[in-house]
């Protein structure tokens, strides 16, 4: 009895032990404090765009309260809850029809969350990124981001004007 109650004891504490790990390493996976959003793979398209500096093709997603807004222009400021994600590849010309530009290794997925108290000091958005297919969290800081933002200051600190999408039948 004594004996079994010892090895109980022992895995419950392995147990503690263990998912306290578990949520260390989940800690780990923020980028920038900011939680992995869950499914954005699942989210809606709000335009693309394609840089020729760099050659990536890009896929500008939205989750809903984002797709909602820019389909009824509610997109300066946009509302909170908002969550705004860019998708990039590097590209290649498609095997059988040359002159077409399709996605070839995935680069990065990264995130604007609208929030304006929590993220007041960032202009109201928590700027996160995770890199490479494996998504290994960027954590250089939100700086990096905004900087390069800044130029569309007056556009809520977004770039992407909503592509235009017909009515829904
Ligand atoms: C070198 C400049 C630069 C840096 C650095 C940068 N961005 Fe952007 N970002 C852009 C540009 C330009 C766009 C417009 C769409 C595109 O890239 O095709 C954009 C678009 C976005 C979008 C889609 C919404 C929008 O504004 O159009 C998100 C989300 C985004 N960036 C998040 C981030 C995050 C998070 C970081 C930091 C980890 C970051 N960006 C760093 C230049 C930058």
């Amino acid at each position: 009895m004594l004996l079994q109650k010892l090895l109980f004891k022992l895995f419950s504490i392995l147990t503690l032990l263990l998912s306290l790990s578990l949520s260390i390493v989940n800690a780990n996976d923020d980028s920038h404090g900011i939680r992995y959003p869950d499914n954005w793979q699942t989210w809606e398209t709000i335009a693309v765009s394609y840089r020729t500096d760099n050659h990536t093709l890009r896929v500008i997603l939205g989750n809903d309260i984002a797709i909602q807004a820019s389909r009824t222009g509610q997109t300066n400021p946009w509302p909170d809850g908002t969550i705004l994600g860019k998708v990039v590849w590097k590209t290649q010309a498609l095997e059988n029809w040359q002159a077409a530009t399709v996605p070839k290794a995935f680069v990065h997925a990264e995130f604007m969350f609208k929030d304006s108290k929590k993220y007041a000091p960032t202009y109201h958005w928590g700027w996160a990124r995770w890199v490479g297919l494996e998504q290994h969290p960027f954590n250089k800081g939100m700086q990096i981001c905004t900087s390069c933002h800044s130029p569309v200051k007056e556009n809520d600190w977004v770039f992407t004007q909503p592509a235009p999408f017909p009515k829904l039948k």
